[in-house]
């Protein structure tokens, strides 16, 4: 798909609803008893994945335009499933079904695209294990596809190596089977939305610091769940707003919840402009965010940020391209066992528009110019089939010379399949 610079950007827009939250919903109303009604569902490729693996474990979901409505059975509801489990390009739905079926009294087999097939699993087969599952790599990599020998499962305390809340959250929903309280310290508190989620339907969760602690054998009852937007699908018109001269934009119901908002915190710290209005802290944190143009500076992001704006590091990757000065990304290793190795992909497609960008261990250094000094320029990008690769090259286009062209730009279908029209509608000439 074809992009051209853009002068002028504005108007309202609501982005679709949280990814992390939607594919939860369905998991969480699988597992407890009656109806769980979700608004606002992602229907999104990856969220789809999550529908489709439990409908093969027998639970009846109906997909409505407006509306999903789950037929809980509760715990000891799913059945065998009658083919394999296809979790598609959805690291959530594998990671956290993982946990789930590590409990059940039948062993299913999971596994996903090429992408998921290349994905670490070691960081959830070890813990899953400990609490007595059996876990097998078929392909003998640690990678999916995985088969899965559910057990009787023992509490554990487990020491996580990585910030992540698929791991966290791939045990805490074991330990909703286990024979005592499981608990889970990660380095940093990563994205909090099951233990939120989990307590809402009726789980009994504690938290302290950086550990998470679930007590067996709840009662969990169907729910009503109003997914609030996604902060990651904002965040790319946060940058676009930031980024194209004259820009004003409010973007509408975003979710802004302390563990995902980095992006917030990035873009203030590299001198955006952003208010927040009508902000509502019941349940999931929301607010409309208003974005207005703003030259932007260099900046570090580091340490215990890094969880909090983890998918947002490429779209703020393309700020700090356009930024006076340099920004340093550190700590953020994850970023080469995403979607595709986003440190390498990057630097791939930001040197190929002119910038100057060298990938670290763990991160990235960006040394960017003021755009008028020396601008980005259009080129063919290679989103390697990453939809946050993709999304955050279509913002890079409206502030680049000449003719960008993102050869694989279909993939924004995991997690946002109106992004181009969206995009478009604000792009006023
Ligand atoms: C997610 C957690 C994060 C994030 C992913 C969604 C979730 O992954 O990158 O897009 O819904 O739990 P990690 O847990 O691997 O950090």
């Amino acid at each position: 798909m074809i992009f051209h610079k853009t002068n002028c950007l504005k108007g309202e827009i609501t982005v679709p609803g949280d990814k992390s939250i939607s594919h939860r919903a369905v998991m969480f109303g699988a597992l407890s008893r009656g109806k769980t009604e979700i608004t606002n569902f992602l229907q999104g490729a990856d969220c789809l994945s999550t529908i489709d693996c439990f409908r093969r474990l027998d639970i009846e979901i109906e997909n409505q335009a407006d509306k999903i409505t789950v037929h809980g059975k509760g715990l000891d509801g799913l059945s065998a499933p009658t083919a394999i489990l296809d979790a598609g390009n959805s690291g959530t739905t594998t990671r956290l079904i993982s946990g789930i079926l590590a409990a059940q009294p039948f062993e299913s087999t999971l596994t996903g695209d090429s992408s998921i097939r290349k994905r670490p699993m070691l960081r959830i087969i070890e813990p899953l294990t400990m609490m007595g599952a059996r876990i097998e790599s078929l392909g003998g990599n640690n990678c999916a596809p995985l088969r899965i020998t559910g057990a009787p499962l023992t509490g554990i305390h487990y020491h996580s190596k990585v910030s992540s809340a698929q791991v966290k959250s791939a045990i805490l929903l074991a330990g909703l089977y286990a024979d005592s309280p499981t608990s889970v310290t990660e380095p940093a508190v990563s994205r909090n939305h099951s233990e939120l989620m989990l307590r809402t339907f009726g789980a009994k969760l504690q938290t302290e610091g950086t550990t998470a602690t679930i007590y067996p054998r709840p009662a969990l009852e169907g729910q009503r769940i109003r997914v609030p937007g996604d902060i990651s699908s904002a965040a790319y018109f946060i940058a676009a707003g930031l980024l194209v001269p004259g820009a004003d934009l409010l973007i509408r119901n975003v979710g802004i919840n302390p563990t995902r908002d980095g992006i917030l915190k990035a873009a203030k710290a590299m001198g955006g402009n952003i208010s927040l209005l009508n902000e509502n802290y019941e349940g999931e944190p929301t607010a409309d965010l208003h974005v207005t143009y703003s030259p932007l500076h260099g900046t570090v992001i580091e340490g215990n940020v890094i969880p909090t704006l983890i998918d947002e590091l490429p779209v703020i990757a393309v700020m700090a391209a356009a930024a006076e000065g340099t920004t340093i990304i550190k700590d953020a290793a994850e970023l080469k066992v995403k979607e595709s190795n986003r440190i390498d992909v990057m630097v791939e497609n930001l040197t190929a528009m002119g910038c100057d960008i060298t990938a670290t261990e763990d991160g990235m250094i960006i040394r960017g110019k003021a755009h008028d000094d020396r601008p980005l320029r259009g080129a063919a990008i290679h989103a390697h089939n990453d939809h946050r690769i993709a999304m955050s090259f279509a913002i890079a286009s409206l502030i680049a010379e000449g003719e960008t062209n993102i050869v694989d730009s279909e993939c924004v279908a995991i997690s946002y399949p109106d992004f181009y029209k969206d995009l478009q509608k604000l792009c006023l000439n």
